[in-house]
């Protein structure tokens, strides 16, 4: 029975049960379902066609889009990896204006390879800018892009493009910008450009295009800047340029052009840059030029242009650069140049120039370069030029000029070069000692009398050589260090050879031939391995030399010192070798009383106050990194950098590796102003470059620094090419993608950021690789975070062998240095081992054009043996980089071409050698600059 009646009650109470479930549902549900009515109730009818419109031009783009993601190389496919899904207004690259339509593609420096051919245009009838510049696209330029009316900014510049440009691009009326410079592109320029009415900015400079320019481009009335260098375009310029009254830049510079310069080409008087270096140029300079008074920079180099120098140019107050050289003016210089205020650069070398060098040169106030070299030039020097305070670089040699040097030029402490050489000038040698910069120093093939100098700057070339020279060598020419060539040679000198010589460590190239010089010769290895011809011609020299006679027993081998003199210099140096032992004997029980505290004080050094700037999600923390070094021990050191310590770190926590950097602890000074500090660090971890190490982000605290980086696998550079096995996996277009990495940092730092970075530090152990052998730069930046630092900064000077030897003495720190130790590690790679003084002697053999050793080595004999020579287009792209690593090493180093050129010229041109890799010789490479 109770079961009878249990049941039924059972079954009410679970009905009941769900009833009241269902009753909280509603309740719940109610206020939902509600809005969810209303709203959809209100908006329905606007979404349908509006949204609908919306939804299907999205996909349209972004079908478009997607399509064109797909037909890229794999790896570059992996570079888009936002493009997902159907809103393309989010994705990377993509802006779109309020009605989602897309209007700027920019995908700039993201190294995609592929083609344009599937990218549909019509897809996009809004655009306004469309950039793809510095990627690797392939292909020609598809037609349909002249659909695109409403352009105004079409950037193609640094890729592989190739084929003719497209006619169609000839509808893009509203096109301000067009960049199709570094490709491949050819054929001739479609004369339908002529119709781009809004044109301002054309560049189609480095391709391969050829005949002459199209008349309608006379009717291009709003280009302001037209640059067409490094093509091949021929014939004379078909237009008169009345209608170009906007033309500020104009550049022609390297193509085949003939005829005239256009006798219009400053009729707007705007015009403030006009280059046209190796053309076929031919007469006078046009009136329109002459009195252009906005120019700025001009070269003409290379050309036959002709007329009396002294007529064809007026005063231009913002002129800063002329380079008139290799043509065929003739005339007196003007006075003119004088009156130019701004004038830094002037040089109209190898040309027919007569008469004398006007004072008037002395109110060029701003002049660092004047090189009137290989003229008929005659007269004396005039005194004004002595008081040009930034002068740099005076080349007056070949010429007939006579006098005295004046004496003024001693004062000249910027003067980096001077070469008086081949002129009838006499008198004395000036005391040099004041042009602290001086380096090149040729007064060779003149009348010059007297002694030798005591002081010079910190040269690296003297040539003396075919002057009147007498008197014995004073002994102060030892203190030249950095000396690497010196030519003494047709003279009269007498006398013994100081021994002070045998402190010259650099000098590799001597030449003492044709004097009256006796006695023992220094017991180095420029005088041993000298050649016969070096000595000739003398009283009676002898030594260690070849073919000179060893000098008599009786003869000391220091004729100058005396045996007292010995025994002080012995003590000396006992009492320098004690002190030194003291002094290291201190600094390290210092250092390990410092590492044992702070050993003891991992904790209390936690509580103080460090921060951080993290950009790693904020998980990881000092404790981390102590934790997962066990508090810096050296089982988990991988490396001595420049700076400090580096430990790999696995932070269990976060789950990543990453390498930590523990340096010295930073001065008070420094952190006084931690917020500076601070944001110094915050710029630098927001660097973003494939090939430079990634600084997460640091901490800090008075005892100690760290930086945490991104943790690369391959190990250095150094490491790689030190060991034979993991070189020979190290092939050809492994390293030069290497030295393409390197170059493409450089210019990033030194270029594309907001503000300069400067390396400072660049070496083959700085470059380290990763598993697929791409360089990564380490230690950027942290020059930077150190500088205000000085008791730090004085202590390092960057690495023995990667210096320029014309920078090492100056303090002066810019990216002339980085560019120096470029080229030491790309020589390095290609060569498998560092190439010592190669670029120095190198660039020397060239300054005095001897044909030394090195100028004549086969390229083939010092690239890395361990690797069956490079063939084909790797073999081209070799020749390239040890062009680029020796080319233009006679020009002051300001004048050599900076990382964004060298870089540029890795990554976006094909280059062929003209000569094949096997009759390539060191000297070939070392090719005059001939960057615009
Ligand atoms: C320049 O434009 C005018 C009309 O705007 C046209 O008649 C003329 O043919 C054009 N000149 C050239 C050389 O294309
Ligand atoms: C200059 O422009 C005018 C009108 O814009 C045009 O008629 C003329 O043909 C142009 N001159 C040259 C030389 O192209
Ligand atoms: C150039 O300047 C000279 C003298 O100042 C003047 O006589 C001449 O007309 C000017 N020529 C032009 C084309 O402006
Ligand atoms: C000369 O050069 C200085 C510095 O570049 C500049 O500020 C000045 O405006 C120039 N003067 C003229 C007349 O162009
Ligand atoms: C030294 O100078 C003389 C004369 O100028 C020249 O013939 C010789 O080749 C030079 N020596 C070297 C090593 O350059």
């Amino acid at each position: 029975m109770a079961s009878l009646l249990k049941k039924p009650l059972r079954n009410e109470l679970i009905s009941y049960r769900v009833f009241l479930l269902l009753l909280l549902l509603v309740i719940i549900l109610a206020p939902v379902s509600l809005t969810l009515a209303s709203t959809s109730s209100i908006t329905f009818p606007f979404d349908d066609t509006n949204g609908k419109a919306k939804v299907a031009k999205e996909r349209k783009q972004s079908e478009a889009l997607l399509k064109w993601k797909t037909s890229l190389h794999i790896k570059s496919q992996s570079l888009l990896s936002s493009w997902i899904g159907s809103t393309p207004c989010n994705w990377v690259g993509i802006s779109c204006d309020n009605s989602e339509s897309i209007v700027h593609l920019n995908l700039s420096t993201y190294g995609l390879k592929g083609t344009l051919h599937n990218l549909s245009f019509r897809s996009f009838p809004n655009l306004l800018t469309l950039d793809l510049s510095y990627n690797l696209l392939y292909g020609p330029i598809p037609q349909e892009l002249g659909i695109l009316s409403s352009l105004s900014e079409l950037d193609l510049s640094s890729n592989n493009l190739t084929h003719a440009i497209p006619t169609s691009l000839g509808n893009l009326s509203n096109l301000r910008n067009l960049y199709l410079c570094e490709n491949q592109l050819s054929g001739s320029i479609p004369q339908e450009l002529g119709m781009l009415g809004s044109l301002s900015n054309l560049d189609l400079s480095s391709n391969n295009l050829t005949h002459s320019i199209p008349a309608s481009f006379g009717n291009l009335t709003k280009l302001a800047t037209l640059i067409l260098h490094k093509n091949k375009f021929s014939g004379p310029i078909p237009f008169k340029m009345n209608n170009l009254t906007r033309l500020k830049i104009l550049d022609l510079c390297y193509n085949q052009f003939t005829g005239h310069v256009p006798e219009n080409v400053c009729i707007g008087r705007v015009l403030e840059k006009f280059t046209a270096i190796d053309n076929h140029f031919i007469g006078p300079i046009p009136q329109s030029l002459r009195n252009c008074t906005s120019l700025v920079r001009v070269r003409l180099q290379g050309n036959q242009l002709s007329g009396n120098i002294g007529e064809s140019f007026g005063v231009y107050p913002h002129l800063v650069y002329m380079e008139l050289s290799y043509n065929n003016f003739y005339g007196v210089l003007s006075t003119n140049w004088g009156k130019c205020q701004n004038l830094t650069s002037l040089r109209i070398s190898n040309n027919d120039i007569s008469g004398k060098i006007s004072p008037e040169f002395g109110k060029a106030i701003l002049l660092h370069v004047l090189d009137i070299s290989s003229n008929r030039l005659d007269g004396e020097i005039p005194e004004e030029l002595g008081r040009l305070a930034f002068l740099v670089d005076l080349n007056l040699h070949n010429n007939k000029i006579s006098g005295n040097i004046p004496s003024d030029f001693g004062m000249l402490s910027n003067l980096e070069q001077l070469n008086l050489a081949e002129n009838n000038l006499s008198g004395l040698i000036p005391e040099l000692g004041h042009c602290r910069k001086l380096w090149y120093l040729n007064l060779s093939n003149n009348q010059l009398s007297e002694h030798i100098p005591f002081q010079f700057g910190n040269l690296q070339v003297l040539d003396l050589s075919q002057n009147f020279l007498m008197e014995e060598i004073p002994q102060q020419l030892g203190d030249l260090q950095a000396l690497v060539s010196l030519n003494l040679s047709h003279n009269s000198l007498f006398g013994f050879v100081p021994s002070t010589f045998d402190r010259m460590l650099s000098l590799t190239y001597v030449d003492l031939s044709y004097n009256r010089l006796e006695g023992p010769l220094p017991n180095t290895k420029a005088f041993r391995e000298a050649p016969n011809e070096a000595f000739r011609n003398n009283k009676g020299l002898c030594g260690n030399a070849t073919g000179l006679e060893a000098c008599p027993i009786t003869i000391s081998n220091y004729p100058h010192v005396n045996r007292g003199n010995k025994i002080v210099k012995i003590i000396l140096l006992l009492l320098g070798i004690i002190i030194l032992i003291f002094v290291i004997v201190g600094v390290t029980s210092i250092l390990c009383r410092r590492k044992k505290k702070a050993r003891n004080k991992p904790k209390e050094a936690h509580h103080q106050n460090f921060f951080t700037v993290w950009s790693y999600d904020g998980k990881m923390l000092y404790e981390n990194i102590i934790e997962a070094t066990e508090n810096f021990d050296e089982k988990h050191c991988i490396g001595v950098g420049g700076y400090g310590i580096v430990y790999k770190a696995e932070l269990l926590a976060a789950g990543h590796v990453v390498a930590v950097k523990k340096m010295h602890p930073l001065s008070n000074e420094s952190m006084a102003n931690p917020k500076a500090f601070t944001s110094e660090i915050g710029a630098l971890t927001e660097i973003r470059h494939r090939d430079i190490v990634k600084l997460h982000g640091f901490c800090s605290h008075p005892r100690c620094l760290l930086l945490v980086y991104e943790f690369l696998e391959g190990g250095s550079l150094e490491r790689i090419l030190s060991s034979d096995e993991q070189a020979k996996d190290f092939d050809w277009v492994k390293r030069v993608n290497v030295v393409k990495g390197v170059a493409s940092a450089l210019s990033y730092m030194h270029h594309d950021i907001s503000y300069p970075i400067i390396h400072r530090d660049i070496s083959s152990k700085n470059v380290l690789l990763d598993s697929e052998y791409e360089a990564h730069i380490s230690d950027f930046g942290t020059a930077r975070i150190l500088n205000s630092d000085s008791s730090y900064w004085t202590s390092f000077a960057g690495t023995f062998g990667y210096t320029a030897p014309e920078l090492a003495y100056t303090l002066e720190v810019n990216e002339k240095s980085d560019i120096y130790s470029f080229r030491v590690v790309a020589l390095e790679v290609i060569m498998g081992r560092h190439p010592g003084d190669l670029i120095s002697l190198l660039s020397l053999s060239f300054a005095s054009s001897s044909t030394s050793v090195p100028h004549n080595v086969l390229l083939k004999e010092v690239l890395d043996q361990r690797l069956a020579h490079p063939t084909n287009k790797v073999a081209n792209e070799v020749v390239l980089v040890a062009k680029l690593a020796l080319s233009c090493l006679h020009a002051s180093p300001q004048y050599r071409p900076t990382m964004q050129q060298v870089s540029q010229k890795l990554t976006t041109r094909k280059y062929t050698s003209p000569n094949p890799l096997d009759m390539v010789t060191l000297g070939d490479l070392n090719a005059p600059c001939n960057s615009t």
